[in-house]
């Protein structure tokens, strides 16, 4: 079942310079992917491809001068980009919820765990403070924090960095929601506690459906806990489908280079991008990816075409009718 599907999302940046000609910067230009309910989408694509501009744009959560200027984001039968802010705020934390990374930054440090699950059920619902402490209790057994009683009392510095974002995480989930989206929620744990949390978000969506969008530059991680993958490149998603099918077959030559890249550079993540992708005030018309194409052709300077069924790609050379 479809839970979330994005279609066609455009973002700009729309600003004045000195001489108060209007700038545009379109850093998103056709953001493409649906999410069933308890799979995970790794959404993927090397710094500055647009993926936390993504999330943005989806759950609301833009600031001028950012704006969406194109495309829908349908979640539960709603228009996620045509609801109000009201709607919207409603939504966040309690059917869709987001976890970022930098744990520490997004607990209030003025509070005890066990208020902030109150204070955050409270929000969204009419509920005695017993039960919401049993309820955030519950949750931070779930996400496999020991001795989840006592750690209702603990204040935030009190955490190290993967037990908070393992709070985090139970934080988001407290309110039950169908959506989570998780942007580098492991960038910077040491290894173990990445592994453990990956573990734990996957084993959250295979038992309670809960469909997940997680945001990576890591390929092993998409190859480890990833049912589908849409890969990013200049704000648009290139390619998307089955992790095995677009590892085993990438169908756009971005993926293909990606996939090529060597391990060493994939680890190092959010270091420079191989190649400088094209200027967002800037953008060619046609395929985005054409000046860096070994493909590349007169057909490319038209828009190409999204090829393919459940694995497709955004390429003129893209097999029509792939699997
Ligand atoms: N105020 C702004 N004006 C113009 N462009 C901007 C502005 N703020 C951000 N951008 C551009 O938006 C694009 C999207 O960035 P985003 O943070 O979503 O990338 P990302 O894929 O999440 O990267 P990372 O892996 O580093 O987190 C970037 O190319 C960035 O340069
Ligand atoms: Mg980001």
């Amino acid at each position: 079942m479809t839970l979330l599907a994005v279609e066609n999302l455009h973002t700009h940046f729309i600003t004045r310079d000195l001489d108060n000609r209007v700038r545009v910067a379109r850093a998103l230009n056709g953001v493409t992917f649906t999410l069933a309910a308890g799979h995970i989408l790794g959404l993927v694509g090397e710094t500055g491809a647009g993926k936390s501009l993504a999330a943005m744009s989806i759950l609301g959560l833009l600031r001028p001068p950012a704006r969406v200027v194109q495309g829908s984001a349908r979640f539960e039968g709603k228009d996620l980009l045509a609801l109000g802010q009201d709607a919207l705020d409603r939504l966040r934390g309690s059917r869709i919820a987001l976890v970022v990374q930098s744990p520490k930054s997004s607990l209030d440090p003025l509070a005890q765990v066990g208020r902030q699950f109150v204070r955050l059920q409270r929000a969204h619902r009419a509920i005695d403070g017993a039960t919401a402490l049993e309820r955030g209790r519950a949750m931070l057994e779930a996400v496999g924090i020991p001795d989840p009683s006592r750690r209702l009392y603990a204040w935030p510095h009190e955490l190290s960095g993967g037990m908070a974002q393992r709070v985090l995480i139970a934080m988001a989930l407290v309110n039950d929601p169908a959506l989570l989206i998780a942007d580098e929620p492991t960038t910077g744990l040491d290894v173990t506690v990445q592994a453990q949390i990956l573990d734990l978000i996957r084993g959250l969506a295979r038992e309670r459906g809960i469909g997940v969008v997680l945001i990576t530059h890591d390929l092993g991680v998409v190859a480890h806990y990833c049912d589908d993958v849409a890969v990013m490149f200049c704000g648009q998603v290139m390619e998307s489908g089955p992790v095995r099918s677009v590892f085993e077959a990438p169908l756009h030559p971005y993926t293909q280079a990606l996939l090529a890249s060597t391990p060493e550079r994939l680890r190092r993540g959010t270091a420079q991008p191989a190649f400088a992708p094209p200027d967002l005030f800037r953008l060619p018309k046609g395929c985005l990816y054409r000046q860096r194409c070994p493909l590349a052709a007169p057909v490319c300077a038209r828009e190409p075409p999204w090829r393919g069924g459940e694995h497709a790609a955004l390429c003129h050379f893209a097999p029509a009718g792939a699997a």
